[in-house]
């Protein structure tokens, strides 16, 4: 039924077609069907999960970069994600990159993205997370709370802005990402050298002390790091005793595609996630937990589109699975069918 909606949807332009089907499912949720769509998709028995000290519905997440805004977390929820990570929030709303910015390469079941963290800023974020709370509708879906730098804050002063988003968003969110690792905010990623993480983390973390109720803190790091960068951030991870890591953000590499390259140069820059991504992401998640014996606890992001691949990522280390290509690959039933694999295990 989905692939042959998914064949009509994939005839639109990609961003066009994310909204106009999340406003669709908020349409037919508004008009009474939300009990029908829960039905149909809210994944069946208990499926609890405790990470970070916090209890989840179930293990599979959705990825940042989907709800940018958080203005979709009931019709997130009906699906039976069991958390949401909204984001990247940066201080001030932005426009992100020119459109297009976002392309489907469906013989890879992949996607490449430069959206250039586009969202609201994170006053109105931070609103919207409040009444959202308020209205008591959250009904155990977890909120995270992917953070960033705006576009025009110089690197030095990076530690500012996520300060910022990290104050604002403190009383709404569950646990909190620091995001260095999207391809597509020009020296982003250099803030993963080790010293610019000390300096951003520590900060935070001297923040959160001072909060009557500590959130985790998570980092979320690119798959193309290489093994000396990796245990310089697992160095740095143990060292500071940071929460957690979110493995992996999308890539900068085009190997290995079977679309064609006269296509993919067309495309030009962005993060390329999906299919092609998972055994990379795979990889750095077993890398990360098989040095720390699992001391640092690991949400796998890359390349999940079914339970099996789920599957790979845990029995890699990972507590927790994120899903985002896979999603727009496999729909709505995406959640249900991993959570009947990666159940308590
Ligand atoms: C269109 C798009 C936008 C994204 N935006 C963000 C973002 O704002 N922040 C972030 O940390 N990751 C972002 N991501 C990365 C995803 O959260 C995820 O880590 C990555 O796509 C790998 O997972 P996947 O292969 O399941 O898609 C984005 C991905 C896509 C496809």
């Amino acid at each position: 039924m989905y692939k042959l909606l998914r064949q009509i949807l994939f005839l639109f332009p990609p961003e066009r077609v994310h909204y106009l089907s999340m406003n669709a499912l908020r349409f037919l949720r508004r008009t009474g069907v939300g009990k029908i769509i829960a039905a149909l998709y809210y994944p069946k028995g208990d499926h609890h999960f405790t990470a970070f000290g916090i209890r989840f519905p179930n293990r599979v997440g959705l990825g940042a970069g989907f709800d940018k805004n958080a203005r979709y977390l009931r019709e997130l929820q009906l699906l039976g994600f069991g958390f949401v990570e909204t984001g990247t929030i940066t201080p001030l709303p932005q426009a992100g990159n020119d459109k297009p910015r976002l392309f489907r390469l469906p013989k890879d079941k992949a996607l490449i993205n430069r959206m250039g963290f586009n969202n609201d800023g994170v006053k109105v974020i931070a609103d919207r997370l409040k009444s959202w709370k308020e209205q008591k509708c959250s009904s155990g879906l977890i909120i995270g709370g992917n953070i960033g730098k705006n576009k025009a804050t110089p690197n030095e002063d990076a530690w500012k802005d996520y300060e910022v988003c990290f104050k604002e968003l403190h009383p709404y969110v569950d646990y909190f990402v620091v995001n260095v690792s999207s391809p597509n905010t020009p020296g982003l990623r250099e803030l993963q050298e080790k010293e610019s993480l000390r300096k951003i983390l520590t900060h935070l973390q001297v923040i959160n002390r001072q909060q009557a109720q500590q959130r985790p803190l998570l980092l979320k790091i690119a798959p193309d790091l290489s093994l000396e960068q990796i245990d310089d951030v697992i160095d740095l991870a143990l060292e500071i005793k940071l929460d957690g890591l979110v493995a992996t953000n999308t890539t900068i590499s085009r190997e290995g595609l079977l679309t064609d390259k006269r296509k993919t140069d067309a495309i030009g820059a962005g993060g390329l996630s999906g299919k092609p991504l998972e055994k990379k992401s795979t990889e750095v998640v077993r890398y990360i937990c098989e040095k720390t014996k699992g001391k640092i606890p690991v949400i796998a992001s890359g390349g999940i589109f079914t339970g099996a691949d789920a599957k790979e990522k845990t029995d890699a280390g990972a507590l927790l699975v994120q899903v985002w290509t896979g999603f727009i690959y496999e729909g709505p039933g995406i959640v249900k069918s991993i959570c009947k694999t990666i159940s308590i295990q």
